[in-house]
This record gives structure tokens, C-alpha cells and sequence, in this order.
């Protein structure tokens, strides 16, 4: 999509309302747009049509140049405005910032959850090394047989669904292969390594990817559970939908497994009970286990400890970092919370206004923090030495996001503002092989660290 496409948002000078007729015109050109980007999702494509490659192959996910825009009656929301940022396999990249800075909505772009037709994907690339099943000519998955110590299939007597054995016309029993399965009796499959660009990806095919290979863990377990369902029935679906063949006995064994993972002391119990009669912290532990039935590489946690007293919040991120080593995966931790960040991520990403301002391994951004912002955020976080009574806070407001201006979105509130910050929004620049800002104080200054 190109730029000039975009509807206008500014009411003309010296107003601060628009008039009927700008609203009609705005809402005009954003169905155009949003028309064409929602046939885009729901068109059926080949699969080459949105596989990609990494630019580096020690990462997970690669968002690149990544626009997410919210097409309302008042002009275009640019909630996510040209962020790129990478998880290396393995490790824990925390994202902060202020409450609207566009960190849930990076997320959701990530797992293609965006309210449509309003929310969209604008343009960039996300793209995210899946762990797929290999499909055979039609499209199927490909067991995995069992094999003997000569490379022989391995036979069984073939049973029918109330599982008597199956007689051929002579009355003999009738044999069939063995399907390999893992420690928790599911069915395995033959796997390849595949990677999508998901903001490519027809909606369709995002099932492949959602709750199988990208967990999701929301802030408020309640609003992603289903009150009329027990949580046996919520945790089987997961099993049932992502692991073909498996039968409701097969479900309910690596449901339980998994209540008993996440550190459930019942979990006979916990399976038959309904969402409510489960404390905050239990459901938290139910939502991750659930995250984790899909076997994902992926886990994006947005705020998974807000809403929980700091006790259980501490159980839940020791859980989560026991859980990330189990799975050998990787987390995107979205918080505004700085001592989670320092506690449990190996790199940083700031986010401002829809961008980011820095980035950075966590020693970095802690130790080292650049942008005006960032050290801002390090000073309003409080401190049992701190002999001060109030809480140092960043004066003024974030820009409105319907008319962001052109230069640096954090010069309303910059106390080392210069003659240079009058320009353009600053680049991003290489301060170490690892650490990034984009603050005009640190142009010309690339590499060497100063
Ligand atoms: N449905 C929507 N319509 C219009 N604008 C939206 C919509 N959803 C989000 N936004 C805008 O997108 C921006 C980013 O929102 P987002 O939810 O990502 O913030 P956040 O960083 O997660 O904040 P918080 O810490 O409060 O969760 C906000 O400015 C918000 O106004
Ligand atoms: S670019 Fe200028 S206004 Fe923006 S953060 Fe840096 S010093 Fe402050
Ligand atoms: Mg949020």
C-alpha cells in the first residue's frame, strides 16, 4: 500500500473538530483502503506466496518496518508506525513503554488478531521460523511409524471406534501400522522447518500457526477463558484441534500433564471445575498450560502478571522462565512493569508513541539507557533507597496519534532538546553490535559507543 493512498486527518487550520462532510470523506477513502486489505486476508493463496526467509536464522521472529494502523472516522490511527525488532531463538525480548504506546497491538498483529475492518496490517513484514508438519501430495500430515530394530514397521491389530479388533472376510485379524507417540501419548507427525510472513498470510491459515506454534497469555485470564466450559473441556480442544488423530482419551492424558507442568496440585480436579471457581493465579497457570498444549516455539505474554498479587507474580515468572527452557522457546514479554524487564529479559525493545525509541540487550538499556526517554523511564521507577516523597515523571503528553508531526515524536517533553531536534524524526542509530536509539543527540556517533 503506498502512503499517498492514506486519507486526510487534519481539520483545516484553527480548528480542532472536523466538519460532517471531512468525516464522510475520511470514512470514504478508509473503506477503500480497508476494502482491498480485507480481501487481501481472505484471499485463498498458495502457500510460496507468503513463505519468506530470516535474515538471520538464530532468530524466531524477524518484524520488519512493521505499520498497524487503525482506519477510525476521525482520520488514521497509526497505533504501530514502522517498528522492527527481532526474538532470538531461545531468548526472552521484553517490550516497554508507556500505556498506548502500541505494545498489545504489536502483538495482535503478530497473531493476525487485529479487529477488522478497522484495525489493519498497513505493510512491513513478520516474519516467524514455524515448525510445521510435513504434508503429504493432498495437503495431510505424515506419521511418524513405529519402527522395530531392524527399521521394520511395527504391527498392531486394528481396532474400530469402540475399539474391537477389525476381522478381514476370513475372520482373521486385520494389521496396521504404528503412529509413534511422544511422553504424553500424542500422535506424532513428520515435521519441517518453514518460514511465514504472517502479515502475508491469508486468515485461514493462521490456525497453523495460533495456539500451535505462537502461545498467546492475555493480562486478564478471565476474559480469555470461557465461563461455560470447564477447563478440562477449554484444555482438550487444544489437543484435539492441533494434534490430528488424537482421540478425547488422548486429550484429557496431556491436559493433565499439563495442569501438572504449570505446578497444579490437583489437576484431576482443576480439569472437571468451571473458570470461576478458580483463583486469579490458578487460571493464570490454567492459561499457560493451555498455551503450552500446543507445543508452541513461540510464547507472546502481554502484561501475563498485572493482575495478580506480588507473591503469585513472582510463582508465575519463575514458571514461565522454567517453562521457556522445557519447550527450548522463546518469549515476547509486553510490560510497562521495568523490574519484570530486568528480572527475566535477555533484550530490550522501548517503545514510544508507536515506535521504538531504543533498543538493546538488557544490560544495555538498564546499565547504559540513551534516549531521554528511556533514562526517564529508569528514573520514575521507585526505589527502596530513593529518599525522595514523589516519584520523579515525565512532564507533557504523547503527540495525538491521528496527526503525529514530523519530527521527534518526544520533543514536547525532551529537557536535552537541540537545535537539530527541529528537523526530521530522528534515524535510528548503531551505538554497539547490539544497542540502537533514535535521539538526534547520538547521530554521527554509530559504533563506537560513545
Ligand atoms: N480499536 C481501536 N481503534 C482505534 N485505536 C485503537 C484501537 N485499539 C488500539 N488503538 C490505539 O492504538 C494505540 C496503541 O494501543 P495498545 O493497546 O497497543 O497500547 P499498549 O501499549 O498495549 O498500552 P497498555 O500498556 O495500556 O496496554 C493506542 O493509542 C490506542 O489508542
Ligand atoms: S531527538 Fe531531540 S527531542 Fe528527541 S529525544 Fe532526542 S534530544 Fe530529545
Ligand atoms: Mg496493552
Amino acid at each position: 500500500m503506498s502512503e499517498e493512498k492514506e486519507p486526510k486527518t487534519k481539520a483545516k487550520k484553527n480548528r480542532n473538530y472536523l466538519t460532517g462532510r471531512e468525516i464522510r470523506a475520511i470514512v470514504r477513502s478508509n473503506n477503500k483502503v480497508t476494502r482491498a486489505l480485507e480481501k487481501k486476508k481472505r484471499r485463498k493463496a498458495k502457500e510460496e506466496e507468503f513463505l519468506t526467509t530470516l535474515k538471520d536464522d538464530r532468530n524466531i521472529l524477524e518484524v520488519e518496518d512493521l505499520h498497524t494502523y487503525f482506519f477510525t472516522e476521525q482520520g488514521i490511527v497509526k497505533a504501530v508506525n514502522g517498528v522492527s525488532f527481532e526474538v532470538p531463538q531461545g531468548s526472552t525480548v521484553g517490550v516497554v513503554g508507556e500505556s498506548g504506546c502500541g505494545k498489545s497491538v504489536t502483538s495482535m498483529s503478530i497473531m493476525q488478531l487485529l479487529q477488522g475492518p478497522a484495525g489493519q496490517i498497513y505493510s512491513g513484514e513478520i516474519r516467524f521460523k514455524s515448525y510445521d508438519f510435513k504434508r503429504d501430495a493432498k495437503g495431510k500430515p505424515i506419521p511418524v511409524w513405529e519402527k522395530d530394530e531392524n527399521g521394520e514397521d511395527l504391527l498392531t491389530e486394528k481396532k474400530d471406534r469402540h475399539g474391537r479388533p477389525v476381522l478381514d472376510k476370513e475372520g482373521n485379524p486385520v494389521f496396521e501400522k504404528r503412529q509413534k507417540r511422544d511422553a504424553y501419548g500424542t500422535l506424532q507427525y513428520e515435521m519441517e522447518e518453514k518460514v511465514f510472513n504472517i502479515a502475508e498470510m491469508p486468515i485461514k491459515e493462521m490456525h497453523r500457526l495460533r495456539g500451535r506454534q505462537i502461545a498467546m497469555i492475555f493480562q486478564e485470564p478471565m476474559t480469555s477463558l470461557n465461563p461455560v466450559f470447564t477447563i478440562g473441556n477449554q484444555l482438550d480442544e487444544v489437543t484435539l484441534l492441533h494434534f490430528p488423530g488424537s482421540t478425547k482419551a488422548d486429550a484429557k492424558r496431556r491436559s493433565i500433564e499439563m495442569l501438572n507442568l504449570v505446578g497444579i496440585a490437583m489437576p484431576e480436579r482443576v480439569y472437571k471445575s468451571y473458570p470461576h471457581e478458580l483463583s486469579g493465579g490458578m487460571r493464570q497457570r490454567v492459561m499457560i498450560s493451555m498455551a503450552l498444549a500446543g507445543d508452541p516455539r513461540l510464547i507472546i505474554a502481554d502484561e501475563p502478571t498485572t493482575a495478580l498479587d506480588v507473591t503469585i507474580q513472582a510463582q508465575i515468572l519463575d514458571l514461565l522462565r522454567d517453562l521457556k527452557t522445557r519447550i527450548n522457546g522463546s518469549i515476547l514479554l509486553i510490560t510497562h512493569d521495568l523490574g519484570i524487564i530486568a528480572e527475566m529479559a535477555d533484550f530490550v525493545v522501548v517503545m514510544y508513541a508507536g515506535r521504538i525509541i531504543e533498543k538493546g540487550t538488557a544490560s544495555e538499556i538498564f546499565h547504559h539507557p540513551m534516549h531521554p526517554y528511556t533514562i526517564g523511564l529508569q528514573r520514575s521507577k521507585p526505589t527502596m533507597d530513593s529518599e525522595k516523597d514523589t516519584l520523579f515523571d515525565i512532564p507533557g503528553n504523547v503527540p495525538n496519534p491521528i496527526d503525529m508531526p514530523d519530527y521527534c515524536y518526544f520533543r514536547e517533553r525532551c529537557s536535552h532538546c537541540t537545535k537539530k531536534c527541529f528537523g526530521d524524526y530522528p534515524e535510528m542509530v548503531q551505538v554497539s553490535p547490539t544497542h540502537w536509539v533514535a535521539c538526534h543527540l547520538y547521530d554521527g556517533k554509530e559504533e563506537k559507543g560513545e
